[in-house]
């Protein structure tokens, strides 16, 4: 893997700079599709916890290669979601907002990732008052935390991020039910540079990001539906799933270099790289 050169003329960097990373993850070792709370679930389907485990391991393999550290919280039994570890809550200078489930069936998987960080040294945790699904919904640039609001998270939720965090938080509507979640429609790929789905937002929303992201890689709706905006990047390695073909291409352009893999199991779930993976940023 070489890092391409940037367009000639183009003012971007043609060598992109890695970061090390300090991620949470969750073992699927319980993991398995028992009800429905986005289109992508169905429990008739079959899913095979043991192929789960086995793609989720190479994830994990994959972040240390790159060498990120990656902590883990142990799954909980009869919380098959608690895998969707960037749903668990939300940190930025070491100040860790906590999750509040819409959906009762995850309500328990709040307290469960705020116990995790009280015991893992983090001393100020907030308890949140309104509805936010933590990463799901809020990503952070180096100026901003955009945040997704129309399936999951609250508009109050957004207040309340702004209040503990001290950032500006700019507020995105979403409006298809299958990128129910912000982070299914919009990745930070670097600073304040993102890739999105312009069709998952209503239309002030999308005008609100050409604004805000004139340069950004905007993804195909080919690529957007095999879950490609459900990415993590370093800063240079941007880990996406395999099947987005189009936006690989689109990255190598840009100088990063986009790194394929395989979570078909997860994505049983409507969930995919991201939603595994919840940054630390201590
Ligand atoms: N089944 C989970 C839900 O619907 C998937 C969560 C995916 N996580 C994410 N960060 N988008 O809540």
């Amino acid at each position: 893997m070489t890092a391409a050169t940037a367009p000639s003329g183009s003012s971007r960097p043609a060598h992109r700079t890695a970061r090390p990373r300090r991620y949470l993850m969750c073992r699927p070792s319980t993991f398995e599709v028992t009800y429905a709370i986005n289109p992508w679930m169905d429990p008739a389907k079959p899913v095979d916890t043991a192929l789960a485990v086995a793609q989720w391991e190479r994830l994990r393999s994959l972040y240390r290669d790159l060498g990120h550290t990656v902590e883990l919280i142990d799954p909980l039994p009869g919380l098959p979601d608690m895998v969707y570890a960037a749903n668990g809550a939300t940190v930025v200078d070491g100040k860790v907002l906590g999750a509040r489930f819409r959906n009762t069936e995850r309500v328990p998987e709040g307290p469960a990732y705020l116990a995790w960080f009280r015991a893992n040294g983090y001393l100020d945790c907030h308890d949140p008052r309104y509805v936010n699904e933590g990463e799901g919904d809020f990503l952070v640039t180096d100026s901003w935390v955009l945040a997704g609001h129309g399936f999951r998270s609250s508009r109050d939720a957004h207040t309340e991020a702004q209040e503990f965090f001290g950032r500006p938080v700019v507020g995105l509507q979403l409006v298809d039910p299958a990128y129910y979640h912000l982070d299914t429609a919009l990745a930070v790929l670097d600073g304040d540079e993102v890739m999105y789905n312009p069709a998952a937002f209503s239309p002030g929303s999308r005008e609100v990001l050409r604004r805000m992201f004139p340069d950004a890689v905007l993804a195909s709706a080919a690529d957007a539906a095999v879950f490609g905006l459900n990415a993590v990047s370093d800063g240079r390695h941007v880990v996406l799933p395999e099947s987005a073909t189009g936006l690989m291409h689109q990255l190598r352009e840009r100088g990063f270099e986009p790194i394929g893999v395989d979570l078909s199991e997860l994505l049983k779930g409507g969930g995919s790289v991201k939603c595994c993976t919840l940054e630390l940023r201590d």
